[in-house]
């Protein structure tokens, strides 16, 4: 039976879910996929840090109410976050990077990602910043490594875009895509057709959790450029960086202009795109399009995520799903996980044959 050690970056949400999968879906992963995950290793900036060779046991670090710095009461623990220690030190086959996405500079994400590889450990990680920022980098340092960096969960969460577009549709030969990959821009659009002005919307979509406090990076189209630059790059073999791509968010549609819309039998969503072009070059753009009905993305309502691939052999196949949630991001880092496994099972099968 084969058992993954890993390492957690980052106690927040994401990783808190996986760590909750992990200690009540073990036995059933060890059945249907081949192996189990083991916590060796955890630091947050809030809680700490802690390494325990033998192992964490999974439910008690979910269920426990640790104040700050708590790591620090466990044995191997300290009441400081010292990731580089962590990630450079513990006996981990594979680090789980779930920290905060800066978009700027995609710090201090980057230097996890780095530390780890460098080690020869694989990285699996549902953080947009190293990956929007700087997957060229850490893609050639996993390679120089032997070992994987893994990022289905940046874009659509669960969602396997990334994996469908590059392994199930491989030879369909992609031109381009568009997607409405930030729920909650599409859940206030959702709400302003229904009578809603935009404020207010905000408003709604804070209250029911879906929107931050600050809600810019989600109406004004940020994390949606930040996606279009990860897909364009690792699905048109792109070299953008967030700067390249044209951003205009949703703040500036009236009440008016949805009427308008909804007159002409059409609808505005906020569409993250990218193309490329006779001369192959690439070019990404986010802004609000006004699509028909019948349009495959037209019908994608509320905080659901969608992209459409538009391909040479099949014209188009529109993948539709979560586009966030703890349990369904903590997913998409179980499949990298999957797809780590299953890269070393063919190996070993070939060598033994
Ligand atoms: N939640 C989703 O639906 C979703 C979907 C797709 C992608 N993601 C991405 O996945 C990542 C994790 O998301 P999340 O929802 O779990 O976020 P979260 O709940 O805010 O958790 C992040 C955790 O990381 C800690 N942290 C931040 N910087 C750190 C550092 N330098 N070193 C150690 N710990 C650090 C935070 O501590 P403090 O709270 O003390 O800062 C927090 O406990 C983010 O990059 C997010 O954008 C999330």
């Amino acid at each position: 039976m084969t058992v993954y050690t890993i390492a957690l970056i980052g106690f927040g949400g994401v990783n808190r879910a996986l760590t909750e999968l992990i200690a009540t879906k073990n036995q059933l992963w060890e059945r249907d996929l081949g192996f189990r995950l083991n916590i060796v290793a955890v630091s947050d900036l809030f809680l700490g840090s802690v390494i325990s060779p033998n192992g964490l046991d999974a439910k008690m670090l979910v269920e426990t109410n640790f104040a700050k710095g708590g790591f620090g009461q466990l044995s191997g623990g300290s009441a400081e976050a010292d990731n580089e220690t962590i990630i450079k030190t513990a006996p981990a086959d594979i680090v789980v990077e779930a920290t905060f996405t800066n978009p700027i500079d995609g710090e201090a994400a980057v230097s996890h990602c780095r530390w780890a590889l460098q080690t020869g450990k694989h990285v699996v990680t549902t953080n947009k910043g190293p990956v929007a920022i700087a997957a060229r980098e850490l893609k050639a340092l996993a390679k120089a490594n032997g070992v994987h960096f893994e990022y289905e969960g940046s874009v659509m969460s669960g969602t396997p875009v990334i994996r469908m577009a590059e392994k199930t549709l491989a030879g369909a030969e992609l031109k381009g895509f568009e997607g409405i990959l930030n729920g909650t821009s599409n859940f206030v659009l959702g709400r302003m057709e229904g009578g809603l002005d935009f404020a207010a919307a905000v408003k709604e979509a804070q209250q029911l959790g879906y929107a931050e406090a600050d809600p810019t990076a989600d109406v004004e189209g940020f994390d949606v450029r930040l996606k279009v630059v990860i897909l364009a790059n690792e699905l048109l073999g792109a070299d953008l960086k967030p700067g390249d791509v044209i951003c205009k968010g949703i703040s500036g549609l009236s009440a008016a202009d949805i009427e308008k819309a909804a007159k002409a039998n059409s609808r505005w969503k906020l569409i993250g795109s990218a193309v490329r072009g006779a001369d192959g070059r690439v070019t990404g753009s986010v802004s609000p399009r006004q699509l028909p009905l019948d349009h495959p993305l037209a019908g994608v309502n509320g905080a659901t995520n969608a992209v459409s691939l538009n391909t040479e052999l099949l014209g188009s196949v529109t993948i539709t799903g979560p586009g966030a949630g703890r349990i369904e991001t903590a997913y998409a880092l179980l499949s990298d996980i999957v797809a780590i496994h299953n890269t070393h099972v063919s190996v070993a099968t070939r060598e033994a044959a």
